[in-house]
């Protein structure tokens, strides 16, 4: 039985920052950032957006009265969680009107979003008639002024996991491997991430080649047989060196073309910034809807890394009709901030405090959004 991704969606704010202009105000040169890292703008996530609001603002369009009923688990993936007991998929799913379903919260690092598929395609295949939405989501923070800072970003992806699947069909195969390692980490009460970039760098391309030479070994595959090598994104110049490893086992031709549908899955990404859970699968959309050159029957290799560290090289193969089912992603309608004002939100994102707070969101036209703090519980609603 084929299992995959049926249909899939991305949420981020309408807002985002130059990264030229923050190069400037923070006295980089601004190819530093625009080559060396590898991004041009960053998402900025207003006080009035969580993961829950992203994830549910990313899923609402995934469902419909096709789906609905058969949807019996909702696995939500973060590490920017908000509660330390109550999931964000139950907060979810009661935002979505999903009730005859299991929901919980998954977490290690990025990797969450990939661990939540694999777990998805189990229950499936237990399951026939089951659909599965998944959800990574989170809101990548370092803090202001650190070295971190270039690589914030933030958003969510949603995707429906079924039999049949109108968009990927997930293969059997993949490498795998954890380590305990401190590369980045966030200890229970600080908004910020802790983390040690190079030896971060150094863990995900490490892993990368365990888990593509295990997944080799595994499947008798090679290089030859892919049609374009998808990576994790924290940011996109990681990527690039993430797929020079592979190249030098490609004919020139096959190394034109992973390079060439590279350009394709790391477009996004560069305009948003690292989603954590949601980068790897931002990068699918930004292939499925920036290469010109996709076919039903090819294959996608696909790295995820989660800090701390687990990294998986899976595969799957693109189907009949995956053009009919492509989300519309319009990145363009976005509104440029200053970097003032990108502060003035970093500042203000809702604390867990215990003080009641009642935030602004005039300025919030996304259907969910987070509208305070009351007794400390957060306050949604849907407009
Ligand atoms: N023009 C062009 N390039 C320039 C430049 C200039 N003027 N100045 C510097 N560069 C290049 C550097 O040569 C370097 O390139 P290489 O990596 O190819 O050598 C690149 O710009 C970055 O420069 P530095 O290494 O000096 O940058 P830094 O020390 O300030 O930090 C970082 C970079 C480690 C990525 C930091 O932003 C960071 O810690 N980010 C968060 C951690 C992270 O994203 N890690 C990724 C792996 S972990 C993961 O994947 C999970 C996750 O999502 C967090």
């Amino acid at each position: 039985m084929k299992i995959g991704i049926d249909r899939i969606n991305f949420f981020t704010s309408n807002q985002y920052v130059d990264m030229s202009e923050l190069a400037n105000v923070r006295n980089v040169d601004p190819n530093k950032y625009l080559i060396g890292i590898g991004q041009s703008k960053m998402a900025v996530i207003p006080p009035t957006q969580d993961v829950v609001t992203m994830g549910a603002n990313a899923a609402d369009v995934l469902i419909d009265n096709e789906n609905r009923d058969k949807i019996d688990f909702v696995i939500f993936a973060t590490e920017s969680g908000i509660d330390n007991s109550k999931s964000t998929g139950a907060y979810v799913s009661g935002l979505l009107g999903l009730k005859h379903v299991r929901s919980i919260e998954i977490k290690q690092a990025c990797y969450g979003a990939t661990a939540a598929i694999q777990l998805a395609k189990g229950h499936v295949s237990l399951n026939p008639n089951s659909q599965v939405l998944v959800i990574g989501a989170d809101i990548a923070r370092y803090g202001l002024n650190t070295a971190g800072e270039p690589t914030q970003g933030g958003g969510a992806v949603a995707m429906i996991i079924t039999k049949n699947p109108k968009i990927l069909s997930l293969d059997a195969d993949s490498g795998f491997v954890t380590e305990n390692v401190m590369d980045f980490w966030r200890p229970l009460n600080h908004s910020e991430a802790l983390v040690d970039g190079k030896t971060s760098q150094n863990v995900y391309l490490d892993f990368f080649n365990q888990t593509w030479n295990e997944y080799k070994n595994k499947t008798g595959l090679t290089v030859a047989d892919f049609k374009a090598m998808l990576y994790h994104l924290p940011y996109t110049k990681l990527g690039v060196k993430g797929l020079r490893e592979v190249l030098n086992e490609a004919t020139d031709s096959k190394k034109i073309e992973l390079e060439r549908e590279f350009e394709a899955a790391k477009k996004y990404n560069n305009q948003v910034g690292n989603l954590y859970t949601g980068s790897l699968y931002l990068s699918f959309i930004s292939l499925l809807e920036n290469s010109n050159d996709l076919e039903a029957g090819d294959r996608i290799g696909m790295y995820s890394y989660g800090s701390g560290a687990v990294g998986e090289f899976f595969s799957g193969t693109l189907t009949d009709n995956f053009k009919s089912q492509l989300p519309k992603i319009n990145l363009e309608e976005r509104v440029q901030v200053s970097i003032e004002l990108y502060e003035n939100m970093y500042q203000n994102h809702l604390k867990n405090d215990g003080a009641d707070i009642y935030l602004d969101y005039s300025n919030d036209k996304s259907k969910y959004i987070l509208i305070g703090s009351k007794n400390m519980q957060r306050q949604y609603s849907i407009q």
